[in-house]
């Protein structure tokens, strides 16, 4: 929705406020990963990039405490009281919000409440951060109305905090990064271990980055995510046996791996061969980028696909499918899940001219194979969180 019909909705939504009120409204955009996938929880480096889908709020204080806030997707309203600490009530969708408003608190971020109205065109459970997005628009509508800054960084962390204790999801801090700090017409190589990053150009007339929604919800991915954590975890273990320094999978090389992997359950082995890997092809995709070769990006995409789908397992036939399909079509340069998998989208890196036969081969194809219809569309990499008209 553009800013002229959110104010309206929020109007019709919330219709004691005067016509002339001044509304406040942020904007947060989701983000697709280009490469680095699982890598963010083991300290590694991710390389994502805002897209130019968002989540909007607009919002008005109010005079006591309590926060109202209506959701166009789920065309539902939540009340909440930010006196104290927040609690974790129903409806579902809403302890995202919550969750932010109560690691704003416990960092000494608090404020008079507001009537809020949230509008996204990011499409729910397709890989796309829709909830990341959603939490550092909150977290800025909130800051703003109270007139308080706080270092982007934090932003992420506190939004991060808000998905493990309140929505129960033990996320890696990529998405709540990258929606806050992204720069326009840049992909992020972010390490995750310290938190610095480099912006690098993605703004090539002659190049697209198209998203393929799967349209399988990743419903697996809750349990399945923790378990591959706990499996990374183990590696860690097997390995610091050997290699007292090592922290995290970030500080394992693979001739270490190998060197250790007869002491190493097989399956932990394989998910630890994919971190290990991944690590090394989002350093050389950032390396590849920088110089425009997009052939070279485009082979380390496809590996970073291969290793997903056979050492990670991660992938699902449908995402492989549109992976295999992408790959036929010339101009292509590579392709691959994106997120944390099971379902969502798949990235593509093409030439422009590629994008229309692409999406007719996927249009075609897909159904006749996977008996679904696929969502195509090419963006461009937006700008991270932000005060709209400031
Ligand atoms: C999800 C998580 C991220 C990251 C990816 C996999 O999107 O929220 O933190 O771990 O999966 O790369």
């Amino acid at each position: 929705m553009n800013s002229e019909n959110l104010n309206k909705e929020f109007r019709r939504i919330f219709p004691e406020y005067a016509l002339d009120s001044t509304m406040l409204e942020v904007r947060a955009p989701g983000r697709v990963n280009l490469i680095g996938e699982h890598t963010d929880y083991n300290d590694g480096f991710v390389f994502p990039m805002a897209i130019d889908r968002v989540t909007a709020m607009v919002l008005h204080r109010r005079s006591d405490h309590l926060i109202r806030l209506y959701s166009t997707a789920q065309q539902q309203m939540a009340e909440f009281s930010i006196l104290g600490p927040v609690q974790k009530n129903p409806p579902a969708w809403s302890l995202y919000a919550k969750g932010v408003c109560e690691a704003l608190r416990q960092k000494g971020h608090t404020g008079l409440g507001a009537d809020i109205l949230t509008d996204t065109d990011i499409p729910l459970g397709g890989g796309l951060s829709s909830s990341a997005a959603f939490e550092v628009a909150m977290a800025l509508a909130l800051l703003s109305a109270w007139g308080q800054t706080m270092p982007p960084v934090d932003m992420a962390l506190a939004c991060q905090w808000a998905e493990h204790h309140y929505a129960g999801t033990p996320c890696g801090i990529m998405d709540q990064f990258i929606s806050a700090m992204a720069k326009a017409g840049h992909a992020m190589l972010l390490d995750c271990r310290d938190q610095s990053y480099r912006q690098i150009p993605l703004d090539d007339p002659k190049v697209c980055v198209v998203i393929v929604n799967s349209h399988v919800k990743h419903e697996l991915v809750a349990g399945e995510y923790k378990n591959r954590r706990s499996q990374c975890q183990a590696a860690v273990a097997a390995m610091a046996a050997t290699y007292p320094v090592v922290r995290a999978l970030r500080d394992v090389t693979m001739p270490m791996l190998q060197e250790v992997q007869a002491s190493m359950d097989p399956v932990v082995f394989q998910r630890a061969r994919h971190v290990v890997g991944e690590n090394q092809r989002a350093i050389d995709f950032a390396a590849a980028l920088q110089k425009r070769d997009y052939a070279a990006c485009g082979r380390l995409m496809y590996a970073s696909h291969t290793s997903l789908r056979d050492d990670y397992a991660v992938s699902c036939p449908e995402l492989d499918t549109l992976v295999d399909l992408s790959r036929s079509v010339s101009g292509v340069f590579g392709a691959r899940m994106t997120g944390g998998g099971f379902g969502g989208c798949i990235v593509v890196l093409a030439k422009k001219e590629a994008v229309s036969p692409l999406q007719q081969v996927l249009e075609q194809e897909y159904p006749l194979r996977c008996g679904k219809k696929p969502g195509i569309f090419a963006t461009a990499a937006g700008p991270g969180a932000h005060v709209v008209g400031s």
